[in-house]
């Protein structure tokens, strides 16, 4: 007989604050939006927002174009509870952070988790504007957030990343793609710390490793939920060239910027891709 995980107090703790807001409401896809794509919470019909300062664990998060709220309610005919607002490992050791977060949403019963980003293209024919659908990453130096004592409860020490981005939910992107007639990218997605942006030379070496966009979040994310068993699927909104492909000076602000010119573009994927989810 199968058992029911046990999870650790401050866990319920989260999901009884999110409950107590917003009692019988169950979601069934997370979703977690990067830089400047927070704008997606605005299609959530009968939305519920709850402050992280609100729930037992969340962090604060202090990064401009992060807002810091789980905004649940339908999209697309789905139940999604969004985390707008993450916290990245160059703010700090946020393992603890990124651990509630993360298993708050399967919890709250949740499958799959949607995480997107904004990130530097490594292809000069997958310019700035472009979406790229994120089909396995490197890890180059972000720290991982099961390092320490393993829960067993919630799941196994050691865990294979073979399907780190579901083969299923990638084949639906790409039907949800076709639906809307946008070009998808499709990409191998590198990790850095940062909170540097990277130097030419690194840009150069993460090209011969065979990666296609690079950023500074995201990896940890998808560790923790196969780590518990949620499926994953991810889109990065491709920013800029990376450093030295171009002539543009790479800021935080020029992130933000490009991203809400383009997130437009991203949320329709996203609003095409719940819709052919099916629950099962
Ligand atoms: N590098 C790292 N992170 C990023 C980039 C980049 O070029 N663009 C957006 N996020």
């Amino acid at each position: 007989m199968s058992q029911q995980p046990i999870f650790p107090n401050s866990l319920r703790d989260a999901v009884t604050a999110i409950r107590q807001q917003n009692k019988a409401f169950d979601p069934t896809i997370g979703i977690i939006l990067g830089s400047g794509m927070g704008s997606l919470v605005d299609h959530v019909q009968g939305s519920v927002a709850i402050d992280y300062h609100n729930i037992p664990g969340f962090p604060i998060p202090k990064v401009q174009g992060h807002q810091g709220r789980l905004v649940m309610g339908m999209l697309a005919g789905q139940n999604v509870a969004c985390l707008q607002g993450r916290v990245h490992f160059y703010e700090g050791d946020v393992s603890l952070f990124l651990r509630q977060m993360v298993r708050t949403l399967k919890l709250l019963g949740c499958h799959t988790l949607l995480v997107t980003n904004a990130a530097g293209s490594l292809r000069t024919d997958m310019p700035a504007g472009s979406v790229m659908m994120i089909t396995d990453h490197l890890n180059y130096s972000i720290p991982n957030p099961l390092v320490g004592l393993n829960d067993d409860e919630i799941g196994p020490r050691f865990i294979g990343m073979d399907q780190a981005y579901d083969n299923i939910l990638q084949q639906k992107m790409r039907v949800a793609a076709a639906s809307i007639k946008m070009k998808l990218y499709e990409g191998i997605y590198l990790g850095c710390r940062g909170p540097n942006f990277e130097t030419p030379a690194e840009i150069r070496a993460f090209i011969r490793l065979g990666a296609d966009a690079v950023g500074m979040s995201t990896i940890p994310e998808v560790i923790l939920a196969r780590h518990c068993g949620l499926r994953v699927a991810g889109l990065s909104l491709i920013t800029n060239l990376g450093a030295g492909m171009s002539h543009e000076l790479l800021t935080h602000e020029h992130t933000l910027q490009q991203a809400a010119k383009s997130s437009a573009a991203l949320q329709q994927l996203v609003l095409g891709f719940l819709k052919t989810i099916a629950i099962n």
